[in-house]
Parts: C-alpha cells; sequence; structure tokens
C-alpha cells in the first residue's frame, strides 16, 4: 500500500484524492474542518490530521507520527479577489500569500524528509499562474511562486519526482462564490481522474481541461501589452 498525505483534504479537489486514494493506499487527510476530518477518518485507510498549514508548530506535532510517505500533495489553498487595485488590502494580500505560498514552505520542512527515495512531491498551483488576470494581484502573485517553488524544487530534488498541478476552473466550495463566468469548469471527479492519472505518470506539469490550459499557455507567449490590451476585455 502506498502512502500518501494530502493538505486540504477536507474539500473540494483534496477531498476528491483523499477518498480515491484510499481505495488503495493509507491516506493521511489533513485540514482544519474537525467534522469532515471524523467522516473521513470512519474509512480504514484514512487517519484524519487536524492542522493549520499556516502555523508551523501544528504542522509539526499533527504529522510527528507520519512516517514513510510515497505522495506528499500539497493542495490547501485559498482564493480572495483584490476588489480595488488603487488601494490595495495588504492583510488580504498577506492572508492569502500565508495560506497558498508561506504554508509550502512550513509543510515541506516537515514532510519532505518524510518522503522516501523515489517518491514524489505534487503542489497544486492554478493556471491563473500563467497569465496576469484582473483582481488577481494576491491568488495569482501566490500560484506563480509555488509554481516556480516547485519547478525549482525539481531541479534540486533528485531522488523525488515532482508535479505541479495547474487546474482550470474546478466546480469546489473555492469556486462556488465567484460571481464571473468560468469557462470550461469541470467536476471534481474530472479534476481527480486528471491528477491522479498525471501523478501516476510521473508528469511534471498536469495541466486540465486541456482545451483551457493550453488557450492560457499561448495567451502566455503574447508580447506583455498585447495581454494588458487583451484583459481590458475580461475585466469585469
Ligand atoms: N477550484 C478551482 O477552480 C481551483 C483552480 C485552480 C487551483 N485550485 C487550487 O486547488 C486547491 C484546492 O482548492 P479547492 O477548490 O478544492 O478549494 P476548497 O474546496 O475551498 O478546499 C480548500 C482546502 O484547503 C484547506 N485549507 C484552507 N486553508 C487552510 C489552512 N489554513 N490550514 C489547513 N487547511 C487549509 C481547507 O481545509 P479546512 O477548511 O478543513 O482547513 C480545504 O480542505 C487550492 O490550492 C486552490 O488554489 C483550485
Amino acid at each position: 500500500m502506498k502512502r500518501v498525505l494530502i493538505t486540504g483534504a477536507t474539500s473540494g479537489i483534496g477531498r476528491g484524492l483523499a477518498e480515491y486514494y484510499a481505495k488503495h493506499s493509507l491516506v493521511y487527510a489533513c485540514g482544519r474542518n474537525e467534522k469532515v476530518l471524523g467522516q473521513l477518518a470512519k474509512d480504514e485507510n484514512i487517519i484524519a490530521l487536524k492542522l493549520d498549514v499556516t502555523k508551523p508548530e501544528s504542522i509539526a506535532s499533527a504529522c510527528e507520527a507520519v512516517e514513510d510517505l510515497d505522495i506528499l500533495i500539497l493542495n490547501a489553498g485559498s482564493c480572495e479577489y483584490i476588489d480595488d487595485a488603487k488601494h490595495f488590502d495588504g492583510a488580504l494580500f498577506k492572508r492569502v500569500i500565508e495560506v497558498n505560498l508561506l504554508s509550502l514552505g512550513y509543510c515541506l520542512e516537515v514532510l519532505l524528509p518524510k518522503v522516501v527515495s523515489g517518491g514524489q512531491l505534487v503542489i497544486v498551483s492554478s493556471s491563473a499562474a500563467f497569465v496576469p488576470l484582473p483582481r488577481a494581484q494576491a491568488y495569482g502573485a501566490s500560484k506563480a511562486a509555488a509554481s516556480y517553488l516547485a519547478q525549482s524544487l525539481a531541479i534540486d530534488l533528485e531522488d523525488i519526482d515532482v508535479s505541479v498541478v495547474h487546474p482550470g476552473f474546478v466546480e469546489t466550495p473555492l469556486t462556488a462564490k465567484n460571481d464571473f463566468p468560468m469557462p470550461m469548469s469541470v467536476s471534481v471527479e474530472q479534476a481527480t481522474k486528471a491528477i491522479t492519472h498525471g501523478i501516476s505518470k510521473r508528469h511534471k506539469d498536469i495541466h486540465f481541461p486541456k482545451k483551457f490550459t493550453l488557450i492560457l499557455k499561448l495567451l502566455q507567449l503574447l508580447p506583455i501589452n498585447l495581454w494588458l490590451f487583451l484583459s481590458k476585455g475580461i475585466k469585469r
């Protein structure tokens, strides 16, 4: 049985991944929501760990008993938008960077030494990392940095394969609050299938749905002035 640790396993993408891996692996499912952690722990293949990814001491104490890991999936995250760029909300920026970026450093410090040689590290970023998007100064910056972190680790970690996940829109509680159209959005089941397939093949860049992410990857190649002009069209 593989041993898989997943942060953000109490909801959305992380919960989909936890339920998938629990069919044939031992899953350490991490989150703060005690009610959902209790539900997950009813599965004999799931060990629920209550932790806050923004608090290093919480990660260290919750994961003390975790031994070897085959797959470490750092997925916990949140999304908040900057509504008024001119009156920049520094507290919002800090919150998003802490949950989506600094947490990765805290988790890596405690958990990377537990990943066995030949094991895998998976960091869930976002396709928002590909191009600058309106109102995404905090979220997009955190995810662009998360992708860089993952790809830089892929250079230096010689015995661990690193994958970075760039989802398009996935229907989860995180996106349910979005007040704008989400083109080509996919279900948690579709996201779980795409991510677990990519992990099984040890793909370095797991991105989906392809039609959506390939368009963003093409836009990424445009001169920045052209993208800034085009992006006015998607500004609400
Ligand atoms: N949904 C999308 O369209 C989409 C697209 C691209 C990328 N992503 C990324 O995919 C990841 C999962 O997103 P999702 O859509 O599945 O969101 P979600 O349904 O809101 O789930 C977020 C998860 O993160 C956990 N979490 C948040 N803050 C935490 C904290 N301080 N400590 C510990 N756990 C924390 C939550 O657990 P607790 O509440 O139990 O703490 C929850 O399990 C995120 O990194 C997100 O940025 C999502």
